[in-house]
């Protein structure tokens, strides 16, 4: 059977550049459960929180995995997506999960330099914030079939090394 290859981590980790990466390196379709968030409601992450909330984001967040089929696919998930045992039923319906582990100090440079808005670290005390949710989601992110270290390395280096790593699964 077809299985996804399904990106998991903490914002800043890299999911879904590795996963673009990952999927024209193996030849699969690439999928960014963000993306389809934002398509499908029409509106840009910031606003999807600021308009509706966060319970509401999360229950699209879910409804999107639910809507997905197993495939020759990578999924690039959001950050948060570990957190509600719900999805972890339909990522293990799809495929494998690979949690791209990065030090702290490696997101947070990271975070620093993105251009990307995060609804959840938009304030002035996002460092914090960071490790605050980084404390509660580890159990979760431990949770996926591979672990995957992404520190000093190139997005196409991270690709090989999820690739790879899958192989042996
Ligand atoms: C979130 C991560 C974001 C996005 C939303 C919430 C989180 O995606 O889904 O802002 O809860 O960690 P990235 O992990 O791609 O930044």
């Amino acid at each position: 059977m077809e299985r996804s290859w399904i990106l998991l981590g903490m914002m800043g980790a890299g999911k879904s550049s590795v996963g673009r990466a990952l999927a024209e390196l193996s030849g699969r379709e690439f999928f960014d459960t963000d993306l389809l968030l934002q398509h499908k409601l029409g509106r840009p992450i910031p606003q999807i929180f600021e308009l509706y909330g966060e319970q509401a984001f999360r229950d699209h967040e879910s409804s999107i995995l639910r809507s997905l089929q197993p495939g020759q696919t990578v999924l690039a998930t959001g950050g948060g997506i570990v957190c509600r045992d719900e999805n972890w039923i339909e990522m293990r319906r799809l495929g494998a999960t690979v949690y791209l582990k990065a030090e702290r100090t490696t997101l947070l440079s990271r975070l620093e330099k993105s251009k990307k808005k995060r609804p959840l670290l938009a304030d002035d005390d996002w460092q914090e914030r960071l490790h605050a949710l980084l404390d509660k989601r580890l159990p979760q992110y431990e949770r996926a079939d591979l672990v995957v270290d992404v520190d000093d390395v190139s997005i196409e280096e991270a690709a090989e090394r999820v690739r790879s790593a899958l192989g042996d699964l």
